[in-house]
């Protein structure tokens, strides 16, 4: 992103926040090192209070960051990148921001987690402060006190759905205190699902008489504004989406593989596109991993996980060097499973050739500009079984909610361990232009509000303990993405050979 991009950018994020920056303040803040979020830690820090964003409070946040040691880990590429952000020119990289934060040590758990919690109802709540949808805001602990009509911004503590009646009954809270809300299946907002911590504005008719609930008129979540400005490449530059390689696995699809190599080194049809190709994401799950689910070993051709990162290694060496590399791990990868996860330890970072830069899960960057969110989707699990008519079949549609919702895992207690961080790094800010992910290990490419949703497949075959959960992988697909235009070609290798698709594939 050029230097004028991430001004625009950053003066876009304030005006979505209802803030003016001023010159001053907005000069000092793309002299940091992570732009997007110091602005974020600016708002944290100074509140609903002033509609001005000025360079003192710029100055002061920078100070409490200082002495209280708040900045995040930053990889050294993401200095670099921060620094190439600035200085005229559209890098071809650049870190925005990293899901995972270093943890705050020796803290009581149940603590963090309350910090965490705290930071996801600030960040998200100031998406939704202000809207005119939310009229008379109030706390929570105010509202018998005002008059018929008033708004919440509240987290979803509890969703009761009193089936016999098609209404249902919420427990909610924000700082201040909570409540119990009635939605009506008659309104608008009968026809949602709802979901446990998500965090969500509601319009109510306030209950004048004790012992009844206030009764919910309409709701707005946090979501994508509509007609949102995009970024796009100024230059012609492809990128490849890939995601579970799984490799260690004795299913791993070496065939399909070897066809995805003919296409990138040009022996074949289609060179043209394969020759404009520049980066390579991959979503996560690059190794098989050990002891993920119960008896693996048998699925397992290298039981070593060491071992499966310098398989890994190699088969990324296959790739033409001159491509530049992104990895996110996933929960089969030898991290740490909690999300969101840090990127792969130096030593087994060390396995992987120099042109693969290794990320947190997840992560966002701009390549050329483009702003790309990239998530493996272990929340999937968790959001699946939890809206109606959500499939792995349909991955697209889930990420949809997860826009809706600007929160990629908000379910707390399920089968996706949330880390206790004292930044909420599943809150989807910045916004993305593409938003890819993984997991589901079959394939989908979908828009939503003018983001390019990506599911990649997988480099898996179906396994034993697939089938018994049955999952049916859509395997040996891949997605390029024109930066320049945000249109996608689907590549199917699971063939004799690379077929080209349109979107859909
Ligand atoms: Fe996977």
């Amino acid at each position: 992103m050029a230097a004028t991009d991430l001004r625009g950018h950053l003066v876009a994020y304030f005006e979505g926040q209802h803030k003016l920056v001023e010159t001053d303040a907005l000069t000092l803040l793309l002299t940091d090192r992570q732009p997007l979020v110091l602005s974020q830690q600016v708002l944290d820090r100074c509140g609903t209070g002033s509609p001005l964003v000025t360079r003192e409070m710029v100055e002061r946040t920078i100070e409490l960051r200082r002495a209280s040691r708040m900045v995040a880990r930053a990889a050294p590429a993401s200095v670099a990148s921060e620094i190439a952000l600035n200085s005229g020119s559209a890098p071809p990289f650049a870190l925005l921001t990293e899901g995972f934060s270093p943890p705050v040590p020796n803290r009581d758990p149940l603590e963090a987690y309350g910090a965490l919690f705290a930071s996801r109802y600030q960040m998200l709540s100031r998406l939704l402060r202000g809207r005119p949808g939310l009229s008379n805001l109030r706390p929570i602990r105010e509202l018998r006190s005002t008059e018929a009509d008033a708004s919440v911004i509240a987290m979803i503590r509890d969703v009761r759905e009193v089936s016999a009646k098609r209404i249902a009954l919420l427990t909610v809270e924000d700082p201040s205190g909570s409540t119990d809300l009635l939605v009506p299946n008659d309104a608008y907002v009968g026809r949602g699902t709802f979901l446990p911590d998500e965090v969500v504005g509601f319009t109510l008719r306030i209950a004048r008489e004790a012992g009844k609930m206030h009764r919910v008129t309409s709701i707005e979540r946090p979501e994508v504004p509509p007609g949102r400005a995009t970024h796009r490449s100024d230059r012609p530059s492809r990128t490849l989406f890939l995601s579970d390689l799984h490799i260690g696995s004795r299913s791993f699809l070496s065939e399909p593989w070897a066809r995805l190599m003919d296409f990138l080194h040009g022996r074949g049809p289609n060179a043209e596109i394969a020759e404009t190709l520049e980066h390579v994401v991959i979503a996560g799950d690059l190794v098989d991993g050990i002891g993920i689910y119960p008896n693996q070993e048998r699925d397992l051709a290298i039981s070593d996980v060491v071992e499966q990162y310098a398989e890994l290694g190699r088969r990324l060496r296959e790739l033409p060097e001159r491509l530049s590399i992104i990895v996110v791990p996933g929960n089969h990868d030898a991290v740490a499973p909690a999300e969101p996860q840090p990127a792969l330890s130096a030593a087994m970072a060390a396995q992987l050739p120099t042109n693969v830069r290794s990320l947190g899960n997840p992560s966002t960057f701009a390549l050329h500009g483009v702003v790309l969110s990239a998530y493996h989707g272990r929340g999937f699990d968790e959001l699946i079984p939890a809206i109606p008519g959500a499939s792995y079949g349909r991955p697209t549609d889930v990420m949809k909610r997860m826009l809706q919702m600007r929160h990629m895992a908000p379910i707390y207690g399920g089968r996706t361990p949330l880390a206790p961080l004292s930044r909420d790094g599943l809150v989807i800010e910045p916004l993305p232009d593409v938003f890819v992910t993984g997991h589901s290990h079959t394939y989908g490419v979908d828009h939503y509000r003018g983001v390019l949703l990506l599911n990649v497949s997988t480099w898996q075959g179906e396994t034993e303990y697939q089938k018994m959960r049955n999952i049916t992988p859509v395997p040996a697909r891949a997605a390029i993405v024109d930066l320049a235009t945000l249109s996608t070609t689907t590549l199917n290798f699971a063939g004799r050979e690379c077929v080209l698709g349109g979107p859909e594939g």
